[in-house]
C-alpha cells in the first residue's frame, strides 16, 4: 500500500503559508500550488486579490485549502486587527502569480488590500513569483521594483519563457508548481532560512559576479580520486546573496546541490576543469568569488584502467595544479574586486596576509577550519576579511548567508570609493 502521509522531514510540514494570488491567467497553476502544499502536510491560508477572483473561483480555493478563503480587510474576523493578523501569524507568504500591481506596492510600500497589508505586516518569509507579459516584465519599474525586493531579502521565483495569455511567446509565464514548490521548502527549511536577512542587500544590479564552490576532485584512476572536505555550502551562499542582490551570477561548482534561483551553474570536477570554465567567465566579471577548495597537487597521469590491488601498494607522483587565485590575481581587469579564501588551522591571519600578497587578490576571507562550527560542512562560519588597504573586519559566526552578505557589503563599499 502507499501512503499518502505528508514526509515528516518534509519542511513544509505544519507550516502556515499565506497563498496570494493576484489576477493573472496563471492564476489557475495557483490551485495546483495549494493542493501541493496541502497534500505535503501544510496549513495553507488563501488570500485573493479583487482581479484574482475573476480569472479562478473562491470555492476552488476554499476545497483545496486549509481554510476558507480570504478576499477582503473588512470582513468580520472575530478580532480587532484582521489587515495584519494573516501576515503576523504567517511562516511564510508565498504571492503566485505575482502581478506587476501587487510587486509594485509591496516594493512601495502601499497597503491597499488584504494581500498588499498581510505582505507589510508580517516578518515571515516572503516568496513572490512574477507573472505578465514579456513587455511588463522587462518595463524598468517592473525591474527596479523587483530589485529593491531582493535587496530586501524577498525571494523571487524568476518567470519563465513560454506561451503567454493571448497566444504570445515571450519571457514572463509563471514559474511551473514544481519550482514554486522546491523554493518555498528551500526558504522554510534550507539554505535561504539561515540568511537573518538583517543587513539590507548592497543594489549589484547589472554587476557579473562569478563565484567558485565545492571542493575538486583529481583522479587516481577511473574509481578513486583525491579529494578534500569542502561541502560548497559557503559558495553557494555568495551565488544566492549575489543573485538576489541583483548581479548576473555563475556559479562553477563541484557539487551537485539545488542551484539558488537566478543563478547559472556550470558543473566541474578537477582543477584544470575549474579552471579552465573560471578562466573564460572571470575576464568579464565585476566581482570573482574564489570560495572553492582548489586541489594544489593532482597524481601525474593517471591510469584509464583500475588500478589492481594483486599487482601491489602503488606508488602515485603527483604534480602541481595551477593556483586560479593567483592566475587570475595576475592579468585582473582594473575593474575587478578578486576575493579569496585562506582556509587555515594556524596562524590564521598571517597565513591570510601572505596569500592576499602572493595571490594578487583584493580580499581575503579568512576562516580557522579547526574551529568550532567554522568551515568545512558547516552552517555557520566566522571569518576575518583582509582587504589590500590594510583594513581588517572580522566576523563573529553567523550563517555562511550572513557572511555571505557582510563580505559582499566590504566588496560593494570599496569598489564604490574606487571608481
Ligand atoms: N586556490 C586556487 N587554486 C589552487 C589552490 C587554491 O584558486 N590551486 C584558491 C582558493 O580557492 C582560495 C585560496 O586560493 O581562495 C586559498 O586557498 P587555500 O587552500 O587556503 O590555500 P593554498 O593556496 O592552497 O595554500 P596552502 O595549501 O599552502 O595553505
Amino acid at each position: 500500500m502507499v501512503s499518502n502521509a505528508p514526509s515528516t522531514n518534509d519542511s513544509l510540514v505544519g507550516k502556515r503559508i499565506v497563498l496570494g494570488v493576484c489576477g493573472g491567467i496563471s492564476a489557475y497553476k495557483a490551485i495546483e500550488v495549494c493542493r501541493r502544499l496541502v497534500d505535503a502536510g501544510a496549513h495553507v491560508v488563501p488570500i485573493m486579490t479583487k482581479s484574482a477572483e475573476r480569472f479562478v473561483g473562491k470555492v476552488t480555493f476554499s476545497a483545496l485549502a486549509s481554510e476558507p478563503v480570504h478576499t477582503s480587510m473588512w470582513d468580520d474576523w472575530g478580532g480587532p486587527i484582521p489587515h495584519t493578523k494573516l501576515g503576523q501569524e504567517a511562516d511564510l507568504i508565498l504571492v503566485c502569480p505575482a502581478t506587476a500591481r501587487v510587486i509594485g506596492s509591496y516594493a512601495s510600500g502601499i497597503s491597499d488590500d488584504l494581500l498588499t497589508n498581510s505582505l507589510i505586516a508580517t516578518k515571515a518569509p516572503v516568496i513572490v513569483c512574477p507573472a505578465m507579459h514579456t513587455e511588463m516584465w522587462e518595463h524598468p519599474a517592473v525591474s527596479d521594483n523587483i530589485a529593491v525586493l531582493r535587496r530586501r531579502g524577498v525571494h523571487i521565483v524568476e518567470p519563465e519563457a513560454g506561451r503567454l495569455a493571448g497566444g504570445d511567446i515571450g519571457h514572463g509565464r509563471l514559474a511551473e508548481p514544481s519550482t514554486v514548490i522546491e523554493s518555498a521548502r528551500r526558504v522554510l527549511g534550507g539554505s535561504a532560512a539561515a540568511d537573518s536577512g538583517t543587513v539590507e542587500l548592497p543594489d549589484m544590479t547589472g554587476l557579473r559576479v562569478v563565484v567558485t564552490a565545492g571542493g575538486t576532485r583529481e583522479p587516481i584512476d577511473p574509481i578513486r580520486f583525491v579529494g578534500n572536505r569542502s561541502t560548497g555550502k559557503q559558495g553557494y551562499a555568495f551565488a544566492e546573496i549575489a543573485a538576489r542582490a541583483g548581479a548576473q551570477v555563475d556559479l562553477i561548482t563541484t557539487v551537485a546541490i539545488p542551484v539558488p534561483s537566478g543563478v547559472n551553474a556550470v558543473a566541474v570536477t578537477t582543477a584544470a576543469e575549474m579552471h579552465q570554465a573560471t578562466s573564460e567567465r572571470a575576464t568579464g566579471a565585476d566581482i570573482v568569488v574564489m570560495a572553492a577548495a582548489v586541489a594544489d597537487f593532482r597524481p601525474i597521469d593517471p591510469p584509464d584502467h583500475k588500478i589492481k590491488k594483486r599487482n601491489g601498494v602503488p606508488i602515485i607522483e603527483f604534480e602541481r595544479t595551477v593556483d586560479i587565485l593567483a592566475d587570475l590575481g595576475s592579468r585582473k581587469p582594473a575593474h575587478q574586486q578578486l576575493v579569496g579564501f585562506a582556509a587555515e588551522t594556524d596562524e590564521l591571519i598571517a597565513n591570510a596576509a601572505a596569500k592576499l600578497e602572493s595571490k594578487g587578490a583584493d580580499f581575503i576571507v579568512a576562516n580557522d577550519v579547526s574551529a568550532a562550527g567554522v568551515g568545512f560542512g558547516h552552517d555557520t562560519n566566522a571569518v576575518t576579511v583582509l582587504a589590500r588597504d590594510g583594513s581588517r573586519d572580522s566576523l563573529a559566526l553567523a550563517s555562511k548567508h550572513d557572511i555571505a552578505r557582510a563580505v559582499l557589503t566590504t566588496v560593494m563599499a570599496a569598489r564604490s570609493t574606487t571608481s
